[in-house]
């Protein structure tokens, strides 16, 4: 089976850690939204899309490519994101937009993995930012565990 992980890491480099992390255990392909193509996806069986968040959402390169996909039947698809904080699906579920317009193109979301990244956005600079380190060991861990879970 083919895999890809795309990504976005505008910030601190904290997504392409976590990307990086995943491609490794899932033996995945490893490209930013620059290098790939909606062609180029259409390669692989199993993709994971990922980005910081930013203003509530992943970033607007990766919520494009979605959108240019052309449809599949089921082809299967993971989000990931990190962010200063976390995800609280009910309140603040910033995975709707990209899982809405992967889900409109046909493909199966099987997981999504949110982990805390380093943020030192506007304000947050002057108190030397929020989650300082992460994404850490113990989240890369956390990571490699989804991963084995995808591969189940
Ligand atoms: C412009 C901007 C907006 C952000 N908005 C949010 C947000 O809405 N919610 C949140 O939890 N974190 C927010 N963050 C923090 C980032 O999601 C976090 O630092 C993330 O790990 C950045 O990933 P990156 O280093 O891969 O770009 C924002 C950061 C930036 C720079």
């Amino acid at each position: 089976m083919k895999r890809l992980i795309v990504y976005k890491s505008i910030h601190h480099g904290n997504t392409k850690k976590l990307a990086s992390t995943l491609a490794k255990a899932l033996d995945a392909d490893l490209l930013s939204t620059r290098e790939a193509t909606p062609k180029i996806i259409g390669r692989y069986n199993l993709i994971g899309f990922g980005s910081g968040i930013y203003f509530g959402k992943h970033h607007q390169r990766i919520l494009d490519l979605a959108a240019d996909l052309p449809k599949v039947n089921g082809k299967k698809a993971f989000i990931f994101s990190t962010s200063g904080i976390a995800r609280i699906p009910i309140i603040h579920n910033f995975n709707k937009e990209l899982k809405t317009k992967l889900l409109d193109k046909g493909y199966k979301v099987v997981g999504e993995l949110s982990c805390r990244g380093f943020d030192t956005y506007g304000p947050l600079k002057f108190i030397g930012g929020i989650k300082k380190g992460r994404p850490n060991e113990e989240d890369l861990e956390e990571a490699k565990k989804f991963a084995q879970e995808l591969l189940k």
